[in-house]
């Protein structure tokens, strides 16, 4: 059984896709918990609905990053989690955090990447004027909103497009992409080599998405 702890900073929409596929496809994994570094994260509530432990750990209660990453690193191990999961988790992690979980954290961004790290990746798209636009699963490393590469979901970008729409487009292949990139780390599929990232059997780690 695969313990996997969910790191939320707002409405957890992948971490609901995530819980979701876990139970419609009864994945051999427990969510462990949900960790939220805001109080007020509206998918702690979802995540209690579904008699998920829900923790909070407030940043704004530490002196700095490095401290706040430590303790939080000693409340994600007190639920011993083989994998750990960013969904829309919007803290710059240090290195000592990400080198204690190499390997085994997950992180979902809402672009091409490598193109448009950072924030407000969608304006970032519009201002560029790409004809698509997407979202990346991956391991996360020390360098921001790079590491290997799990899957990717690729969305036409239109004329009319605004950064909520395209936001919206892409946010439902997120949902797509997040729960297959976990089920191919529960069902030990993944490997990392030279920086690429091999399922086996292999399977398409690049969705195209036509929707509208
Ligand atoms: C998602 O679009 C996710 O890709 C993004 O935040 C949103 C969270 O939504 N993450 C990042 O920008 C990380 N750099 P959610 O809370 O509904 O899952």
């Amino acid at each position: 059984m695969t313990s996997i702890v969910i790191l939320i900073s707002g409405r957890g929409s992948n971490m609901e896709a995530i819980v979701h596929a876990a139970q419609k496809e009864a994945w051999p994994a427990k969510i462990a918990a949900v960790i939220s570094n805001r109080p007020n994260a509206g998918g702690l509530d979802f995540a209690r609905s579904q008699d998920i432990e829900a923790a909070v750990l407030d940043h704004s209660q530490f002196k700095d990053r490095a401290s706040f990453d430590a303790e939080l690193i000693k409340l994600i191990d007190s639920y011993s989690p083989d994998l750990v999961v960013l969904a829309g988790f919007m803290r710059i992690l240090t290195g000592g955090f990400v080198k204690h979980y190499a390997g085994r954290l997950l992180n979902i961004h809402p672009s091409l990447l490598p193109l448009f790290p950072g924030l407000h990746t969608h304006e970032q798209a519009l201002e560029a004027g790409v004809k698509e636009h997407g979202a990346t699963v991956h391991f996360v490393t020390e360098a921001l909103d790079h590491g290997p590469m799990v899957i990717q979901a690729s969305v036409p970008v239109f004329p009319s497009d605004t950064p909520d729409l395209l936001a919206k487009r892409v946010l439902k292949q997120e949902h797509v992409i997040y729960p297959r990139a976990v089920r191919w780390f529960i069902d030990n599929r993944l490997t990392i080599s030279d920086n690429r990232v091999l399922v086996s059997p292999p399977e398409l780690q690049m969705l195209t998405s036509t929707d509208k």
